[in-house]
């Protein structure tokens, strides 16, 4: 989950609860208020006619124009009855007029001079009424009542419209939290993001790739943290670098000096045994030298190359070729090249040339004198050496190219050969193998990077 969904996760769960917390009590009590509101409008209505109404009660087009008027203002049926209880004004019409209204509980009520409001169901009428009757006074002698009724679906339909740009509100305010949320995790994973290429391209074997210093504060302490461990990574390379410059200079010319005096003395001596030994302890600075070129190579390792110009695939193999023709002709193999086309690929000539030789030098090791060794190439950056030795089993395949790592062979070898190969090739971003082929042998292989392609 990436950081600006979690961000956006975090701020939507704590939005909500805050805003269910606050909202389901605000529509509470604005229903709440609405409807007292509304109540206590009806009663006010009701007694400002009945005061209009106590001197008027013998004028019915007066009583008339007050019930109409008031009935207008607060939406609602406003009727007016006499001490009897019959109607003398409606709002709704004079169709009903010198009906008797006596019946009615709360008008009974308010003719008892008690003033009732509340709510009840209407049969002739089926919804629910908000009713407020109030006794109508003279001298302090009840001589009618008025009624107000209204239907209560008008008090739900205002409080429905007030809930909605409630809750209109509350998911604006939702949605500008999320969009924050957004822009705020888009701030905190840009520098992470960054540091995060320039820690690639440093790990690519750009060492003076530095990340930008930017962000909060703490962002900016990582980053230069990061810069800090970069640089010195750089120094420490450097350093490792020139020791193993030095070292190779330094320890190179001891051994030179060491096989000139050897053969030296071999001419000195007549003995065939000294000369056996000496034979000896040549090849063993042979071997040690070798085995410096070898641990040298792979100190390298890590080192950013600098490409300087493509390879040929076919001309580093037919190089190789030349090189090998006379050892392979020495041990008895018959050395071929087989290639079709040619490919340029990013890679050092030189290190193209050390892969090769390894890989030939171990078909000739391995393979028995007489069989075939091809140098091959393809067009996709391939590069192999075919051998009809005894192959490399399935379960080895990858072993044999760690370092000091041999196979199951009485031949005299570092185990390294492999290793320097996978180390040069990888520097230049391809890969090497080796498997069995299905005719017998073994096929070692490595891909390089074309030119043209990333
Ligand atoms: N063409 C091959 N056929 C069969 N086995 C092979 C072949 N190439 C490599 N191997 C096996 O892989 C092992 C590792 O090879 P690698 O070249 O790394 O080291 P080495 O040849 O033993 O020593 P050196 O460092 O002298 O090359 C070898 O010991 C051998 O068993
Ligand atoms: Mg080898």
């Amino acid at each position: 989950m990436s950081l600006r969904l979690k961000l956006l996760a975090a701020f939507a769960y704590v939005l909500v609860l805050v805003l269910v917390a606050l909202e389901i009590p605000l529509v509470l009590s604005l229903s709440s208020r609405v409807d007292n509101e509304v109540r206590s409008r009806a009663a006010s209505q009701a007694q400002v006619v009945a005061a209009a109404a106590s001197a008027r009660l013998g004028e019915r087009g007066q009583l008339q124009r007050v019930v109409d008027q008031t009935g207008r203002d607060i939406g609602a049926r406003v009727v007016v009855v006499d001490r009897r209880g019959r109607l003398l004004a409606d709002s709704a019409g004079s169709q009903l007029r010198d009906e008797s209204y006596a019946s009615r509980p709360e008008i009974a009520a308010a003719l008892a001079g008690r003033p009732g409001q509340g709510t009840r169901q209407s049969e002739t009428l089926g919804t629910e009424l908000l009713y407020t009757a109030v006794p109508i006074l003279e001298e302090g002698r009840t001589v009618g009542a008025v009624r107000v009724t209204q239907s209560n679906a008008a008090v739900g339909d205002r409080v429905r419209r007030n809930v909605l740009v409630v809750v209109g509100v509350g998911l604006a305010a939702l949605v500008l939290g999320l969009a924050l949320a957004w822009v705020l995790a888009g701030s905190l994973a840009r520098p992470l993001r960054a540091l995060a290429r320039t820690a690639r391209r440093v790990e690519e074997g750009e060492l003076d790739a530095r990340a930008d210093v930017c962000g909060a504060s703490e962002q900016q302490e990582v980053a230069l943290a990061f810069n800090d461990m970069t640089e010195r990574l750089g120094q420490v390379l450097e350093a490792q670098r020139e020791f193993v410059g030095n070292a190779s200079h330094q320890l190179r010319t001891p051994l030179t000096g060491l096989r000139l005096r050897l053969e030296a003395a071999g001419l000195k001596s007549d003995d065939p045994a000294v000369q056996k030994e000496l034979e000896l302890a040549e090849a063993e600075v042979e071997r040690l030298t070798r085995l410096l070129n070898a641990l040298l190579t792979l100190a390298r390792d890590g080192e950013r190359p600098t490409l300087r110009a493509p390879v040929s695939l076919r001309s580093a193999s037919e190089d190789a070729y030349e090189r090998w023709l006379p050892r392979a002709a020495a041990s008895g193999h018959v050395l071929a090249l087989e290639g079709a086309g040619d490919a340029l690929v990013r890679a050092g000539e030189e290190d193209v040339a050390i892969t090769l030789d390894n890989l030939i030098e171990n078909a000739l090791v391995y393979a028995p004198s007489g069989t075939r060794v091809t140098v091959a190439w393809d067009e996709d950056g391939r590069l192999a050496v075919l051998d009809e030795g005894p192959g490399v089993p399935a379960d080895e395949q990858r072993h044999v190219f760690e370092r000091f790592r041999r196979g199951r062979t009485d031949r005299p070898g570092t185990g390294l050969g492999l290793a320097i190969v996978e180390t040069l090739v990888r520097r230049w971003g391809g890969s090497a193998s080796i498997r069995s082929r299905d005719e017998g042998g073994a096929r070692a292989e490595v891909v390089l990077p074309k030119v043209g392609t990333s």
